[in-house]
């Protein structure tokens, strides 16, 4: 049995529905079910015996000492947190509450539940935090990729809030023992990704004839992993993960975002051509660009290839073109998580 926060969301679910699917595991996933979360998306497994879903707040001091207690998790693992960097730079208040305080409260309720265990199970006892390179902050154009010694220099609210979190969770191995491990992760995509993140939105606006927003001058850089390798990459981690270890995770697929946006692009028009025949490269538009916009993401994964074995299996030209299938393949599901709150979100993101 294994606790997984935030298994609602993107990267959670993707996790949640391969642990299942693989049938030796027993999952609880809680989230909140914010705005980012989506039960539609974990339909095919709800009724799976091994898994169970409750809805709430990984801060919620007394629900989770309930679920633990109840459930005995033999790990943690802690996907629950608000995201998307321009969320944060309008409203970094929900960024704090959940990656900060949110984690610090976690990891207290993991902490009395650790210390209840026999000492044979909390040998076993993994805590495991998902976390992003973008604590690593901006990198110029030919430095080397970030390793795992890269110090934090966080430039969001998103990043500083996560790295306030990677700091709590080496805090409490270190002051309490808590079995922790942390993974950062470059960009991600594949199914189930919120179309407000590039690739999905991108996709998105050019098959229902939206603009495509390209922020500044488009030649930042991100370093894209597919969804699948990832949660791959973080089996292994539970599995294998030295505690009080940090693993950089990444697909080493740097990518301009325009050389992204105009990947979709050619493959959209294969794969569901415009009516009128004309690429739709017409619908890129640059637009303002992002505050303090990072300038470039690579990630140096030799630790975690060398110590665990692990090394991406997609490359990005297979797994982007997997994804558009997927998107094309499911409009429903798009469809079912776009509410009226996403409406708002685009109309004050990307007014003129
Ligand atoms: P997401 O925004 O798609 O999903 C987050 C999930 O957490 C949602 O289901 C949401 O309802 C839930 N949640 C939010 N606040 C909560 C709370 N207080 N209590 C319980 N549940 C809560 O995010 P994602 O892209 O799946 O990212 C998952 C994790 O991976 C995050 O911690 C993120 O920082 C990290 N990460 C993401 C990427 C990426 O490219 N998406 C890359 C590296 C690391
Ligand atoms: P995003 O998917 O938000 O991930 P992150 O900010 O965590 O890297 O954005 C990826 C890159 O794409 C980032 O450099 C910002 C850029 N971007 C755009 O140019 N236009 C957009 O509409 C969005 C959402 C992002």
């Amino acid at each position: 049995m294994i606790l997984v926060t935030g298994g609602a969301g993107f990267i959670g679910s993707n996790y949640v529905i391969q642990a299942i699917t693989r049938g030796n595991q027993k999952v609880i996933n809680l989230d909140k079910l914010t705005y980012a979360g989506n039960l539609e998306t974990l339909k095919k497994i709800e009724s799976n015996p091994y898994y169970r879903f409750i809805q709430g707040d990984i801060g919620d001091r007394i629900l989770l000492p309930e679920i633990l207690n109840k459930f005995q998790p033999i790990a943690v693992i802690n996907f629950a947190a608000e995201s998307h960097v321009d969320r944060s730079i309008h409203g970094p208040g929900e960024f704090i509450e959940t990656n900060v305080v949110g984690t610090f409260n976690l990891l207290e309720s993991v902490r009395a539940y650790y210390e209840s265990l026999s000492e044979e199970v909390r040998a076993q006892f993994r805590f495991l935090h998902v976390s992003t390179d973008e604590v690593y902050g901006t990198l110029s154009p030919d430095a080397p990729a970030f390793t795992e010694n890269h110090p934090y220099e966080p430039n969001s609210p998103y990043a500083a809030s996560k790295a306030a979190s990677d700091h709590l969770v080496r805090a409490w191995f270190h002051t309490y023992g808590l079995p922790g491990i942390t993974t950062n992760c470059s960009n991600n995509y594949g199914p189930y990704q919120f179309p407000e993140k590039l690739i999905p939105l991108m996709i998105y606006n050019a098959l229902n004839k939206k603009s495509l927003p390209v922020y500044g001058d488009g030649l930042q850089v991100r370093d894209w992993l597919y969804v699948g390798d990832h949660c791959d990459a973080l089996e292994v981690v539970l599995r294998n993960g030295r505690i009080g270890e940090t693993y950089n995770i990444g697909g080493n697929n740097e990518k301009t975002n325009i050389s992204v946006v105009k990947t979709i692009c050619y493959l959209l028009d294969q794969l569901s051509p415009r009516k009128d025949h004309k690429s739709y490269i017409d619908q890129i538009e640059y637009v303002r660009d992002r505050l303090g916009h990072d300038r470039r993401y690579a990630i140096d994964a030799n630790k975690i290839r060398k110590d665990l074995g692990w090394s991406p299996q997609e490359t990005f030209e297979t797994g982007i073109e997997k994804t558009i299938r997927w998107y094309l393949s499911n409009p429903d599901w798009v469809h079912s998580v776009i509410s009226g709150s996403y409406r708002e979100w685009i109309a004050k993101q990307y007014k003129h």
